[in-house]
């Protein structure tokens, strides 16, 4: 390995509609679902999330990223023709064509770069921030902006209170540049791997080539999620535990050695359950849930950027990402800050 590859700026941004639980408690009641403030708190932890307007050109997916990505570069310290690489993770994209990460240049005017989706769903920051750093390792790349955003509501079926209560809609970024490779201040490790077996657990059967939205698959609402939410909830459990473990053992480390863990969130229960396997404090974890759902590939960067703009996640600290998602996706990361 040639260089190491660093992260000096995060940004973040949210659409402006709060949608708490009570609101949805209004909209389900309206389709004839029951549910509750006590029933989402309890077993999600969620108490509010935004949605996009998405007649609204400033919270499309892109805008969301574009917003995110201006901040983590001027933490930074660095300006859109510095970017040589964009990626960006998304599971909801603006168009099929072009790419969101082409919107995203256009809107951003980062001219010299080349860019491209990840769709790894929730894992998807995490892909990206590893696809970049090998770039940044050979010296093909020396600053690479990665973007986790989504715009998950137009894909909801609101007649499913299994899944519209999880999810909601923002952006994160981070720019990841050149350093040399024995630099304290790195990304120290990266480990992924997808189980394409498990496609059913979190998928959406219309939208692509396989299936054309006719009036007859929307109505039957083949192009929105489709959960099993128990089954993915202990796959979860598991594999997020595995991956962190790993990532430590591959770096002669222990929990003790951490000090912030930022995990996907999904579901505050399935962090707890995780931080409980791993005997790691809940003090050391990131949560940002609570607040804004489960934003798939946004969840990881908004966590990780409110901390490191709050001051909680300080110059050297280690920290570790995790992540699974649809798919199956999983990853986890290791960072010396
Ligand atoms: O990024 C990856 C995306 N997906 C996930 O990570 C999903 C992971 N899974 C989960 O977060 C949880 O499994 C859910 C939140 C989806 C469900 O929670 P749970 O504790 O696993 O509930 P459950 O599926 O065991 O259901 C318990 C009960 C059921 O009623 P009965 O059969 O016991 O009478 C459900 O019908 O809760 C009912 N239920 C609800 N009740 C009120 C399910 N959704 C709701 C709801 N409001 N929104």
């Amino acid at each position: 390995m040639n260089f190491g590859a660093r992260v000096t700026g995060t940004g973040s941004a949210f659409p402006e509609n709060r949608v708490n639980n009570a609101s949805i408690v209004e909209k389900l009641k309206k389709l004839g679902i029951e549910t509750s403030d006590a029933w989402i708190r309890e077993r999600t932890g969620i108490l509010e999330r935004r949605i996009s307007d998405v007649e609204n050109p400033a919270e499309q997916n892109s805008s969301l990223g574009f917003s995110a990505a201006q901040k983590a570069l001027e933490m930074a310290g660095r300006s859109p023709e510095d970017i040589d690489q964009i990626i960006y993770a998304t599971c909801s994209p603006d168009t099929l064509l072009p790419s969101t990460a082409c919107w995203l240049q256009h809107k951003i005017g980062a001219n010299k770069a080349w860019v491209m989706d990840i769709n790894a769903a929730c894992s998807g920051f995490i892909y990206g921030l590893a696809t970049v750093e090998k770039f940044i390792q050979t010296g093909q790349v020396k600053t690479a902006l990665v973007v986790g955003g989504e715009v998950l509501n137009p894909f909801l079926n609101w007649e499913d209170r299994n899944s519209c209560i999880l999810f909601g809609d923002g952006a994160g970024a981070a720019i990841v540049e050149q350093v040399p490779a024995d630099s304290t201040q790195r990304i120290l490790s990266s480990h992924l791997l997808s189980d394409g077996n498990l496609w059913e657990l979190f998928h959406m059967p219309a939208g692509g080539s396989n299936m054309e939205v006719t009036p007859e698959v929307y109505s039957r609402k083949l192009n929105k999620f489709k959960m099993k939410g128990k089954e993915i909830f202990k796959i979860a459990v598991k594999t997020l535990s595995d991956f962190a473990n790993y990532a430590l053992k591959k770096n002669q480390m222990t929990v003790k050695d951490l000090d912030w863990f930022v995990p996907h969130q999904a579901n505050r229960r399935i962090i707890e359950a995780v931080a409980n396997r791993l005997s790691l404090p809940m003090e050391k974890v990131l949560i940002n849930v609570d607040r804004y759902g489960n934003t798939s590939a946004a969840t990881i960067p908004t966590a990780l950027d409110e901390a490191v703009r709050n001051g909680t996640i300080k110059s050297g600290q280690t920290v570790l990402l995790d992540a699974f998602g649809a798919g199956l996706t999983y990853g986890s990361m290791l960072l010396r800050w």
